[in-house]
């Protein structure tokens, strides 16, 4: 949830770290701090707020350190709230120490209670500050004549402080339960930056004689492409020259490098006021590009790292798909998909109430985790419990060298790009292209569908990107209609079979962008309760069927139009071209292209993404960075 950079290098390390923390934001919003090491000393600054917030105090103090190491922090509020004394870094008792940290740390209460029972002093509500007061502690411990220095000992008095840093960091991490990323510097050791983490991002950003630690590779973006992965449970020591990498034990570990193959421009605006209004815009390439090349000459479908046979596929019986938010109703077309194509059983399971209610799995059973970020702790927790089963996992990813495809067994990226703002819209389209592709390699390897058949649905799904294109072309009418409702109180969404999901994710966006009560539901399901909700004038928008898909479903949802209009609602009905049933029932009618019915989710969504988008920003909202939220949420 939390943004974190650390630099070590030639560069001033102030205006790294703000840079780093501009394309970090994203990730937390509540306050923002830099500690920045300068001759023998650490100049720390927080503030409460957004990041602009503390660039003014910075531009408004008398003094701006120089130094070259330093470590910043975004923070999505967990334990204490956004205030200046809870925002990072936090420091120890002797102000050497400087610590940011994202994550959640379990055991912290105990913890505390034994260092307050010792002494220190802490000044701020966090789980955090605790680390820096450990620290201090472990510190003191190794670097006693009697304590062990590690490999260090023997070596130059500079490395061998650096060792005990390291030491002593190891020791706390140690002691802690939880999620955490942390990174510390400490002003008598200007020579190392330490990182550790464990269940929550940690990237590290090889330059030319600079070193940087994130929690994701945006924030180095723009100094350096070479990026190494910090596996689960690691520490990395870093220095202008390079990193050393060995787990919570002290053994010597080797990172993954790679290189990161989007560049700094991917992140920003491009001429757009903001990036949710970019990344609507960018949805046909992020389709294209997720749909291309994953056909190969034998009319297979290419997975990007499998380490599974075709046979475990063959072998599957049941499919389970995990997810949480936008993600989760990615899934939820997806079970259409699959079953229609696999035959297979398909159960979508938000990844937070997953492996708590004990679900039957076993080694024929296949899970999908859907996941932008690939570090949603809820989503990463259903993984391990799915393989701990012995459940075979396949993850759909927005983001190369994350966790959750590190821990699974085969995984599909979604080729989307970046995405900063808060609300997933491109990678949402990507998630359900992928959901079909692994629908569609699913019936190939069972041998449900041919070759030739699966051949022809890839074409038919790489025809959408256009038809996206075409949609997103067409829409202004939906955000002239948006911004006049700006001061609606509530807006319902309904929708049947795969139009159902759309509903939800209509809703779930309107929800985080315009703080305004939306709810989805199956449009069959209304008369069961919900219709009660209606009343003179509220807002329905309505996903309808294809006439030509399923013709009765289609008759359905037009008499579910009639039932909300005869109780005064103003429908907003989204129909295909050609549509003309519904035309008396719509009082706003927004057209979209006539697709094959299970790719219809990717056109129907967009009018929902822009309603939703138009309709904040007609209320005066901050649709990249709504409240309360943050972009990759990291905590259960
Ligand atoms: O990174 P993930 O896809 O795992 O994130 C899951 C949800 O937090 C996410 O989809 C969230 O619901 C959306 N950003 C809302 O627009």
């Amino acid at each position: 949830m939390c943004g974190i950079i650390g630099y070590i290098g030639g560069q001033p390390a102030l205006e790294v770290a703000l840079a780093g923390l501009r394309r970090l934001e994203y990730r937390g919003y509540d306050s923002a701090g830099v500690a920045v090491v300068v001759d023998g000393g650490l100049h720390t600054l927080r503030r409460a707020g957004k990041l602009a917030n503390l660039e003014k105090a910075l531009a408004e103090s008398a003094t701006s350190p120089r130094g070259t190491v330093g470590i910043g922090h975004t923070r999505w509020a967990t334990h204490g709230g956004p205030t200046d004394t809870n925002a990072h870094p936090h420091t120890d008792c002797t102000g050497a120490i400087a610590v940011i940290h994202n994550g959640i740390i379990e055991n912290f209460a105990s913890l505390r209670a034994g260092l307050e029972r010792d002494g220190h002093e802490l000044a701020s509500e966090t789980d955090t500050e605790i680390v820096a007061h450990l620290l201090e502690d472990e510190l003191a411990a190794v670097s006693a004549p009697d304590g062990t220095a590690g490999a260090g000992a023997a070596e130059g008095a500079e490395t061998a402080g650096a060792s005990r840093l390291t030491e002593a960091f190891r020791r706390v991490c140690r002691r802690l339960e939880g999620a955490f990323t942390l990174v510390v510097v400490h002003r008598d050791h200007p020579d190392v930056v330490v990182g550790a983490r464990r269940n929550s991002p940690l990237v590290v950003g090889v330059g030319a004689d600079e070193t940087f630690l994130a929690s994701d590779v945006a924030a180095f973006i723009a100094h350096t492409r070479s990026a190494v992965e910090i596996g689960q449970d690691q520490i990395v020591e870093a220095r202008r020259d390079g990193v050393t990498i060995t787990d919570f034990a002290g053994n010597p570990v080797e990172g993954r490098p790679y290189h990161v193959d989007w560049d700094a421009s991917a992140a920003e605006k491009g001429g757009h006021p903001y990036f949710m209004l970019k990344e609507i815009s960018e949805q046909p390439t992020a389709l294209a590009d997720t749909l291309r090349g994953r056909l190969s000459n034998d009319a297979e479908i290419v997975l990007d790292e499998e380490r599974l046979s075709a046979q475990d596929f063959r072998d599957v019986d049941k499919v389970f798909i995990v997810a949480c938010g936008t993600a989760y109703h990615a899934g939820l077309i997806a079970k259409y998909a699959i079953e229609h194509w696999t035959r297979l059983p398909c159960e979508v399971e938000m990844a937070s109430e997953f492996r708590y209610r004990d679900p039957v799995l076993d080694r024929s059973t296949l899970v999908v985790a859907i996941s932008q970020s690939g570090e949603t702790l809820d989503t990463l927790m259903a993984v391990k419990h799915a393989r701990e089963q012995k459940a075979r996992v396949l993850a759909i990813c927005n983001t190369n060298g994350s966790t959750i495809p590190r821990e699974s067994d085969a995984v599909l990226y979604t080729r989307c790009g970046p995405e900063v703002g808060v609300a997933s819209t491109k990678t949402f389209l990507g998630q359900v292209a992928a959901c079909l592709l692994v629908g569609l390699y699913l019936a190939q390897v069972r041998g449900v569908l041919y070759g030739d058949e699966v051949a022809r649905y890839v074409e038919k799904l790489q025809a959408m990107p256009a038809l996206v294109r075409q949609t997103l072309a067409t829409i202004e009418p939906m955000r002239a209609l948006a911004r006049t409702l700006a001061d609606a109180r509530a807006v319902l969404f309904l929708g049947r079979h795969v139009g159902y999901p759309v509903a939800l994710e209509g809703a779930l966006k309107l929800k985080e962008l315009a703080y305004m009560h939306a709810e989805g539901f199956p449009a069959g399901e209304l008369k069961h309760g919900p219709i009660a909700l209606v009343e003179e004038g509220l807002p329905v928008v309505v996903v309808v069927p294809s006439p030509r898909g399923r013709s009765h479903l289609h008759s359905k949802i037009v008499s579910n139009i009639q039932e909300v209009r005869a109780r005064g609602a103003r429908t907003i009905v989204i129909a295909e071209e050609g549509d003309t049933v519904v035309e008396p029932y719509a009082e706003h009618l927004i057209r979209v292209p006539a697709t094959p019915t299970l790719f219809a989710p990717l056109v129907t969504t967009l009018p929902l993404q822009v309603f939703a988008c138009e309709l904040a920003l007609a209320r005066g909202l901050d649709v990249d960075q709504p409240r309360n939220l943050a972009k990759s949420v990291t905590v259960e």
